[in-house]
C-alpha cells in the first residue's frame, strides 16, 4: 500500500503533521479502517454522508449506470440528469425552474452567483454574505465565506462581496436580550447593508438558512425576516443548502421549515445530494430567474456538468431518503439528540450552549466559564483538551468533528438509536475526564 503522507496535499492540514487512518470500507454509520478497526462516524465525514457508508441502493445504482453509460457531456441529453432535475424542482416546489449541475458545493455557489448576475444583467453586482459562514474553497466561494480560514487569503471586496454580522444568538453582535431579537437585528443588518450599497448595485444575498460548519444556528425568526428584507428591496436570496439539505436540518431543504415565507429565489446543493457517493452539486433556480435566461446563451459550462454517474447516484439517493423515511427520522432523532445534550449540559459546566437539532445536526459550544460565557480558546483555535477528547473518542471507536470550541454532532441519518446513545454516553464520560467540573465550577 502506498503511503499518501508523502504524496498527497491534504485539505486544511499541516502536511508534515497529517497522520489520519486509512479507510478501506464502511457499512451504515461505520467506517472500516485499514488496521481492522470499525469507527462510528458521528459527523457523516464532512456532514455529507447522510445515507451512511456504502448504502446498497446507491452502490447498485452507480453500478447499473456505469454498465449503461458512464459519461456524456452537457451538450447531449442524459436520462438520469433529466430525472434528477425534475425531482429536485418537484421536491422544492420550484415549478418552471431550472437546475444547473456542478461537481460540488463551492462550484454550485460560484455558478449561482454567475447565473444570477447574468440573469439580472449586473455582472459586477454586489454580493452580501455573512461572517461565520462557509461557502467553499474556490476563490469566489472563499470571498463569500465569512470564515477565519479563508478571509486572510482573499480580497472579498475586490470580488464584490460585502459581509454582515451573523445571527449568533449566544454571542449576539448587537448584545440582544433574546434569540428572536438577535435574529431580527441580523436580518435588518442585511437590509441596511443593501441600502448602503444601493439596491440597484446588489446582485444577491447568499446565506446558509440553518446550521453551518462555523457553528452558527440561525434563530427561528431569522430566515423569514431575511426573506422579508430582501424581497422588500427586490434582491435575490440564494440559500446555500450544501450542508443543511437532505434531512440534515429535518427537511428536504432547510428553508422549508418556514414554508412559503422562507422560499428563496435560488438554492445551492451538494453533499447529501448523492449521499456523497459521487461528487455532485447543483444550482436550483426559481421560474422567474430561469425565465430571464431562456433566450440567451448561458455564459458558463463544465465538462462534467450533470455527469450521468453522479446524477444516477442522486436519483438513487432521493429514492433512499424517501423510501426509508429518513427526512422525518432525522427530525425526530435530532430533537432527541438535542434533549440528551441539554441533559448533559446540566452535568458539565463546560457546556455553554447547545443549539440546532432541527435534524441530526447539533452544535455544542464549550466555554471556560458558563456565567461570563468566556470561550475556552479564542476562535478559531481548538482547545487542547478538546483535541485530546476527540483523540480518546477515536481510540474508543467514535469519530467526533470539532471546530474551535465547538463539537459538531451530525451522524448519518441511517444511524441506529442505540448507536447514538452509545456515542453520547462516551461523550458524557470523556467530558467528565477531560473537563472535570471541580476545575470549572458552574455559574
Ligand atoms: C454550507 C456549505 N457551502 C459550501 C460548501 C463547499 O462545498 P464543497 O466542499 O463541496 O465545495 C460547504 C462545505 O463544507 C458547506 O458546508
Amino acid at each position: 500500500m502506498h503511503d499518501e503522507r508523502r504524496s498527497v496535499l491534504h485539505s486544511w492540514s499541516v502536511q508534515a503533521d497529517w497522520n489520519a487512518p486509512t479507510v478501506v470500507g464502511g457499512k451504515g454509520a461505520y467506517l472500516h479502517l485499514e488496521d481492522g478497526r470499525q469507527v462510528l462516524d458521528f459527523s457523516s465525514l464532512a456532514e455529507c454522508s447522510n445515507l451512511g457508508h456504502q448504502h446498497p441502493q446507491l452502490v447498485a445504482a452507480i453500478r447499473a449506470q456505469a454498465g449503461r453509460l458512464c459519461f456524456v457531456t452537457n451538450a447531449w441529453g442524459a436520462a438520469p440528469r433529466a430525472e434528477l432535475a425534475a425531482r429536485l424542482l418537484e421536491l422544492a416546489g420550484f415549478d418552471g425552474g431550472r437546475v444547473f449541475f456542478t461537481t460540488g458545493g463551492a462550484q454550485a455557489n460560484e455558478h449561482a452567483v454567475k447565473i444570477v448576475r447574468q440573469a439580472l444583467r449586473r455582472p459586477r453586482g454586489w454580493l452580501v454574505a455573512r461572517d461565520r459562514s462557509y461557502h467553499g474553497a474556490t476563490h469566489l466561494a472563499m470571498a463569500l465565506s465569512g470564515d477565519a480560514r479563508t478571509t486572510a487569503h482573499v480580497d472579498a471586496a475586490a470580488l464584490g462581496v460585502a459581509h454582515v454580522p451573523p445571527p449568533y444568538a449566544y454571542r449576539c453582535p448587537w448584545r440582544s436580550a433574546s434569540a428572536a431579537e438577535c435574529g431580527e437585528r441580523a436580518a435588518a443588518a442585511v437590509g441596511e447593508r443593501i441600502d448602503a450599497l444601493g439596491a440597484d448595485h446588489v446582485a444577491a444575498v447568499m446565506i446558509e438558512p440553518d446550521a453551518g460548519s462555523n457553528g452558527i444556528v440561525a434563530p427561528d425568526n431569522y430566515w423569514t425576516a431575511l426573506r422579508r428584507e430582501t424581497a422588500a428591496r427586490g434582491i435575490v436570496l440564494i440559500a446555500d443548502e450544501v450542508m443543511s439539505a437532505f434531512g440534515r436540518c429535518g427537511e428536504w431543504f432547510a428553508w422549508q421549515r418556514h414554508g412559503d415565507a422562507g422560499r428563496p429565489d435560488a438554492m445551492t446543493l451538494a453533499k447529501g445530494l448523492t449521499g456523497a457517493s459521487v461528487p455532485l452539486g447543483a444550482v436550483v433556480l426559481s421560474a422567474a430567474l430561469a425565465a430571464r435566461l431562456e433566450h440567451e446563451v448561458l455564459q458558463t459550462g463544465l465538462t462534467y456538468c450533470g455527469h450521468p454517474l453522479a446524477c444516477a447516484a442522486g436519483v438513487a439517493a432521493l429514492a433512499a431518503y424517501e423510501s426509508e423515511g429518513l427526512i422525518t427520522r432525522s427530525k425526530a432523532l435530532g430533537a432527541e439528540m438535542r434533549a440528551a445534550l441539554e441533559a448533559m449540559q446540566a452535568r458539565h459546566p463546560v457546556i455553554g450552549d447547545v443549539r440546532g437539532g432541527h435534524g441530526l445536526f447539533v452544535v455544542v459550544e464549550l466555554v471556560a466559564d458558563r456565567g461570563t460565557r468566556a470561550p475556552l480558546a479564542a476562535w478559531p483555535a481548538t482547545p487542547p483538551a478538546l483535541a485530546a477528547l476527540t483523540r480518546a473518542a477515536l481510540d474508543e471507536g467514535v469519530s467526533f468533528a470539532t471546530r474551535g470550541n465547538l463539537l459538531l454532532l451530525a451522524p448519518p441519518l441511517v444511524i441506529r438509536e442505540n448507536e447514538i446513545a452509545g456515542a453520547l454516553a462516551l461523550l458524557d464520560r470523556l467530558l467528565a475526564r477531560f473537563f472535570p467540573s471541580e476545575a470549572r465550577p458552574a455559574a
